[in-house]
């Protein structure tokens, strides 16, 4: 009999988590507008809203925290913190950050200087988008055209069109102040991104003058998917995957809260001296002296432990085929879900499960409330709540091109049986799929509005004239 190894860790500590009796639960969803962010965390059982900053930190990142050295400048921790980033990913310098939004703040409030110019990457993360946008940027998603299709078996979906990106800097060339690429893919379903496509845009990149930025935040997971599946990288360690990566890049933003196994943290690195100048003193207006960036010295601490920690890969092995085993489970309880399955979570496609719900009526969302009712269970909606628009004209729902949930594993936190649990509570659902109601956008704001937006649950059909409109770019 074949086995998989178990947890390559054992539990030192735990935290009490507990199933709320169902009426709780309903009543904290009516309380808060049937919005997911809106139900405090100690009344769900399962959190699989996000595997950011929801790491479980290991006993060398704990005793680093006992070390960490709280003075105003020069603390140890950063220098720890500046070896680590220029042995792990090759970079000298670099600005500590409280979260990665604030490297993507920093960096496109510079690099956007005047209207009109453009990002492109292989799918922006949602932070990443807004932080373009507000600085009066286009943000341009070029992912391959498999990355879009919930069905392909492409083993690297997150892989940029090069041919888009080609013809994008041939003609607008001179209105790209910069390329990103995101590794993992987050907003394609955290699908890798091939060493071959980074060298590649990299290359173009060069070709045209355009500096190359890596969004890293889940950069070992990607680099354990190209010693699995690319060819001829089988043999390389992922350290020596990872330093190649980077190595191609004029710099990266980075959230530790993911691939840095950190509950807080995250840094700017970038080869260019002068723009580093210039964010510096950005920084010290919004974050803190360019030693600390907005963390204690104990985060940077536990930062430089957990980027380290990340490659190790008896670690990688585990995580990966945890989520892989997790998305193999929903199969076999007749979950659609978005194939293959990538690094840190599973994407459950809701539009194939409740085709009932017409896109009007948020069927993620509406899938995202069931899970919560029926098993305590929190998943993020990635569909038209997330990314869909309101038509300037009509005032009606332009719908996002899939409605996606996402339940994200977060790093050395739940076991297999955990996850278990979860199938069994989507399998009922399956079965009782037919009754789940609509939902009805009752208040949104502009900006990123999943986090704030409210609800009311709906017949199905009322209120919705179109069935199938314009997709929203
Ligand atoms: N880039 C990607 C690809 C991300 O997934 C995130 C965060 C960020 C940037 C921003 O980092 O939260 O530290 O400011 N993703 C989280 C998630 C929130 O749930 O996927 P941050």
């Amino acid at each position: 009999m074949s086995r998989s190894l178990p947890e390559p860790w054992r539990v030192k500590v735990v935290e009490k988590i507990q199933l709320l009796p169902r009426d709780e639960r309903e009543r904290l969803l009516v309380k808060g507008g049937f919005s997911l962010f809106q139900i405090p965390s100690e009344a769900v059982f399962i959190d699989l809203f996000t595997d950011s900053g929801t790491s479980a930190m290991s006993d060398w990142q704990w005793a680093g925290m006992m070390q960490g050295d709280e003075a105003y400048a020069g603390a140890r921790n950063f220098f720890h913190l500046q070896e680590t980033i220029q042995d792990v990913f090759g970079f000298s310098h670099f600005l500590p950050v409280h979260q990665g939004r604030v490297a993507e703040n920093l960096l496109f409030s510079t690099l956007l200087t005047r209207p009109g110019m453009i990002i492109p990457n292989n799918c922006h993360f949602d932070t990443t988008r807004a932080n373009i946008e507000v600085n009066g940027g286009t943000a341009l998603d070029l992912v391959i055209s498999e990355g879009r299709d919930a069905q392909n078996l492409h083993p690297f979906k997150g892989n940029m069109d090069l041919v888009r990106l080609l013809q994008l800097f041939e003609e607008r060339g001179d209105d790209v102040p910069a390329c990103m690429l995101t590794l993992t893919n987050n907003s394609g379903g955290g699908q890798p991104v091939s060493l071959s496509n980074i060298r590649a845009v990299s290359a173009l990149c060069r070709e045209f003058g355009i500096p190359f930025y890596i969004d890293a935040c889940r950069f070992a997971e990607n680099a354990w998917f190209i010693k699995q599946r690319e060819l001829g990288q089988g043999h390389r360690s992922v350290a020596e995957i990872v330093r190649e990566i980077f190595g191609f890049a004029d710099g990266c933003t980075m959230s530790a809260k993911k691939d840095g196994l950190a509950n807080i943290g995250g840094f700017l690195a970038t080869r260019n001296e002068e723009l580093l100048e210039v964010l510096k003193q950005k920084l010290i207006v919004i974050e803190g002296f360019p030693t600390y960036g907005g963390l204690a010295g104990r985060d940077l601490e536990a930062v430089a432990r957990g980027l380290r920690e990340v490659l190790d890969e008896n670690y990688l092995r585990f995580r990966v085929s945890q989520v892989e085993q997790f998305g193999a489970m929903l199969t076999a309880a007749g979950i659609p879900i978005m194939q293959p399955t990538g690094g840190h979570a599973v994407y459950i496609d809701a539009r194939k499960l409740l085709p009932h719900i017409p896109q009007q009526q948020f069927p993620a969302q509406a899938l995202s409330v069931a899970l919560y009712r029926e098993g305590g269970i929190r998943g993020v909606e990635i569909g038209s709540v997330m990314f869909g628009k309101d038509d300037p004209v009509t005032g009606e729902l332009i719908p996002a091109p899939m409605e996606l949930i996402r339940l994200a594993v977060p790093r050395r936190v739940f076991t297999n049986s955990h996850l278990e649990y979860v199938a069994g509570v989507l399998e009922d659902i399956r079965a009782q799929r037919h009754t789940l109601k609509g939902m009805r956008m009752t208040f949104a704001p502009k900006v990123l509005r999943h986090f704030s937006a409210r609800f009311e649950e709906v017949e199905v059909g009322v209120g919705v004239e179109v069935e199938e409109t314009a997709v929203a770019a």
